[in-house]
């Protein structure tokens, strides 16, 4: 493919601190290249549509050994991607998944939940990233990024995303169940929720028990009516999974650990 000036420019800009590479241009690719903006952090990018429609060139020309590759990728694509491109290799690779844990890139994952919407530069500082044990610290692999940072060992990584999945992605599919039923149900329009979802997340945000409800209550009746009145409903087995579970947990937490976050 023909090299534009603006490719060159690109290229050119290369040179100059920070060596970041953006690959992809899904959710996390975009919110990040608008952070990076917001911090006035230069970066060169690349995606397989942008280089199929003929807007940036080869990946090898805009890498060079000091890259920080930054692998903002479907998880199941990552390693297959640093494999099929040996110019990555003298690079420094990152990957953002929360579960994968792969020696071909070094691990930061976001603890976030990436919308449509881009955000305004404060709540992006506020996401901290959790990083693969023994790698550099994150002002080192992503120069200029002032977010906070914590490591975990990779082994660590699997239980890790699988809490991050149960709270954040579990909670979204509930409660867009409930914005969805308040409106088909009763013609409550789903914005009418929203003080409600807030409110739910001031009390987790704040320190004292947020829980409230039949199960903070250990009222039984009241369970067992909700879950007659869900019958039929798919969600009616998570309810009871959810008491069930509860629980369970609080048999833990009396041998020990968590006492306080169960606390009624
Ligand atoms: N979204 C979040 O809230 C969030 C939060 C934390 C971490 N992450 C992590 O961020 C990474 C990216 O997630 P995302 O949410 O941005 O995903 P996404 O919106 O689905 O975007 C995926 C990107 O990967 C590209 N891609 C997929 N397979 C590829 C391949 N074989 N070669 C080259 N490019 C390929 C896609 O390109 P095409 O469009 O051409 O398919 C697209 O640009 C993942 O590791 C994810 O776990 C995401």
């Amino acid at each position: 493919m023909p090299i534009t000036n603006n490719m060159r420019g690109e290229i050119e800009s290369m040179h100059e601190i920070p060596h970041l590479l953006l690959i992809g241009d899904g959710r996390l690719a975009r919110h990040l290249a608008r952070y990076f903006a917001q911090l006035g952090m230069g970066h060169a990018a690349w995606s397989r549509r942008m280089h199929e429609e003929g807007r940036c060139p080869d990946l090898a020309m805009l890498v060079r050994p000091q890259t920080h590759v930054l692998l903002a990728i479907s998880d199941s694509a990552i390693e297959t991607f640093v494999s099929g491109h040996p110019e990555l290799e003298p690079t420094v690779r990152i990957h953002f998944s929360g579960g994968l844990a792969t020696s071909l890139a070094i691990g930061a994952h976001p603890l976030f939940s990436f919308a449509n919407a881009l955000y305004e530069r404060e709540l992006y500082e506020r996401i901290p990233f959790v990083i693969d044990e023994g790698a550099p610290r994150l002002s080192a692999l992503i120069p200029g990024l002032p977010n906070p940072s914590f490591f975990i060992r990779p082994d660590q990584r699997a239980r890790y995303h699988a809490l991050c999945v149960l709270a954040g992605n579990f909670t979204t599919l509930l409660w867009r169940k409930l914005f969805f039923e308040l409106n088909r149900e009763y013609g409550i329009p789903r914005d009418q929720a929203f003080p409600y979802l807030e409110s739910v997340a001031r009390g987790l945000a704040e320190t004292g028990s947020p829980l409230s409800g039949p199960l903070s209550r250990g009222d039984t009746a009241t369970i067992a009516r909700n879950l007659e009145a869900l019958k039929g409903d798919p969600f009616a087995q998570v309810y009871r999974a959810f008491v069930e579970a509860y629980e369970r947990q609080q048999g833990l937490a009396e041998s020990g650990a968590g006492k306080d976050w169960l606390a009624r």
